[in-house]
């Protein structure tokens, strides 16, 4: 299949380094904030790529869940796949994709647990669907078929009850403390905008790469 066709052509807009917020998560935001206004797709999925202990890189979306000065926070299983990349490498980078905006950001960072009144709180917000959900899927496990995932919604139910249902122990977030943050626009004729934070010497500092 040959898909050397598909070709946009990027001119929506343009950044410079005089016009970016000296914090890169204050620029974040402000992109997310054009993003959503933009009604972009689910703005705040991302893409977590972790390396195994192979050095195999694994890309998958999740979900941002909270986002501060100490980083981007996500919620998953403490036991999945990613959890185990994420563990032993302690780095990870997130890639936002606001493509209708000819935009993305990528950002590298470390890694660490939320803490358990974090991810306790978080789970209390969630619906019950969902709840029931995080009990019952082992993530990343082989199952022989989905009627595995629904009996074990039904184990999970009949436990709970009507009762409220707790966090389990094998569930909750990452942050993600970013080191490095690059915003790319997208600009005509492939020149594209690249700018690009890394925190040195107790600060960021903003500099362009070529695209
Ligand atoms: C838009 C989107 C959002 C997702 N959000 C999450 C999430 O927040 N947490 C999560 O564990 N999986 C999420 N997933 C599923 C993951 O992409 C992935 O399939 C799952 O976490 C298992 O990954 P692993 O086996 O590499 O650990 C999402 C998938 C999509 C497409």
């Amino acid at each position: 299949m040959d898909l050397g066709e598909f070709r946009l052509h990027y001119d929506v807009g343009t950044i410079d380094t005089a016009s970016m917020h000296d914090d890169p998560t204050e620029q974040w935001r402000l992109w997310f904030e054009a993003a959503v206004e933009n009604d972009v797709f689910e703005p705040n999925a991302m893409v977590l790529a972790t390396v195994d202990e192979g050095g195999w890189p694994h890309a998958r979306n999740v979900l941002a869940k909270g986002v501060d000065e100490r980083g981007f926070v996500f919620y998953t299983n403490y036991e999945s796949s990613k959890a185990a990349e994420l563990e032993s490498a302690g780095k990870a980078s997130l890639l936002f994709s606001w493509l209708t905006m000819h935009r993305q950001v990528r950002i590298v960072g470390t890694v660490t647990r939320v803490a358990v009144e974090e991810s306790d709180a978080y789970f209390a917000s969630r619906p019950r669907g969902s709840q029931l959900g995080a009990w019952a899927s082992p993530q990343s496990d082989l199952i022989a078929d989905p009627s595995v995932l629904e009996k074990a919604v039904l184990d999970v139910q009949a436990r709970f009850g009507e009762g409220d249902i707790t966090r389990p122990p094998f569930w909750g977030g990452y942050r993600v403390a970013p080191v490095m943050f690059e915003f790319w626009q997208g600009r005509p004729s492939r020149l594209h905008d690249r700018l690009r934070y890394v925190y040195r010497d107790s600060s960021w500092h903003i500099e362009r790469i070529a695209p």
